[in-house]
């Protein structure tokens, strides 16, 4: 796939074929992400290749409570875990997490509760030491420090996806970071980013649904005129 291309459908892949990724091909997908951009080229990414099975399945249990929240509070009519969310308002809806995993364990499961099964799993932490988090003393949430080390985590996807591979960005992990930290041997500098799930897709997503470029492009100021295809 030329680059065009790649950018308009690389999808989230979540359904993966049973083979295994080799780790010549998982070598080369990290070789090309490691030149992704970070603030003064500080390259605070850290991954851990998880393949111990044991791991693999605690991994999988620190996020399963995760997504039973995010269903919960998605089906509550909130956003999960947006910044600006009421935290009363949205710790009711979440209530109904238990429900969700007791009505989930009925069911065969899905990408969630197989998580364990993936072929290739990356918790993607970062240092935090090395971070420029220029909006860190804001009295509003800071997430620039992030800008160091997602475009790493996309650019895992998009190698991956010259290797062949799908793949998917999480972060459901994250609500339980010391967990995960204690899990991987991640000292307390480190913040985890991300867990990236790759390997040979089922399906390759042809389209995908996106807003066009003129819903959330304005000329001069948030409210003026969208920037329209010339
Ligand atoms: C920062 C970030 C966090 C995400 N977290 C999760 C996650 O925890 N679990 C998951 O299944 N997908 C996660 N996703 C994938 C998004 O759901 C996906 O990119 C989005 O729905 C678009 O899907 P599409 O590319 O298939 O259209 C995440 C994506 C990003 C960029």
């Amino acid at each position: 796939v030329d680059l065009s291309d790649a950018l308009r459908t690389t999808g989230a892949i979540r359904e993966f074929r049973p083979d295994p990724v080799p780790d010549d091909v998982l070598w080369r997908v990290l070789d090309a992400a490691r030149f992704s951009p970070s603030g003064a080229n500080s390259q605070g990414w850290r991954v851990v290749v998880v393949q111990d099975p044991e791991k693999r399945r605690a991994l999988r249990d620190l996020y399963l409570p995760g997504w039973y929240e995010y269903l919960a509070i998605r089906a509550g009519g909130m956003r999960p875990w947006s910044p600006v969310n009421d935290r009363d308002a949205e710790a009711r809806v979440a209530a109904g997490a238990q429900g969700v995993r007791d009505a989930a364990a009925e069911g065969p499961g899905g990408f969630a509760e197989h998580l364990d099964s993936a072929p290739v799993v990356l918790a993607l932490f970062v240092e935090l030491g090395v971070v420029a988090a220029v909006d860190r003393d804001f009295e509003r949430y800071s997430f620039a420090g992030g800008a160091s080390v997602y475009p790493f985590a996309w650019n895992v996807l998009l190698a991956g996806r010259d290797e062949g591979l799908g793949g998917v960005i999480t972060t459901m992990c994250i609500r339980e970071e010391p967990a995960v930290k204690a899990l991987l041997g991640a000292p307390d500098e480190y913040a985890l980013a991300a867990v990236l799930v790759l390997g040979y897709p089922v399906h390759q997503p042809r389209k995908l649904t996106r807003a066009p470029v003129e819903s959330f492009t304005t000329v001069d100021s948030l409210d003026g005129p969208a920037f329209l295809a010339p």
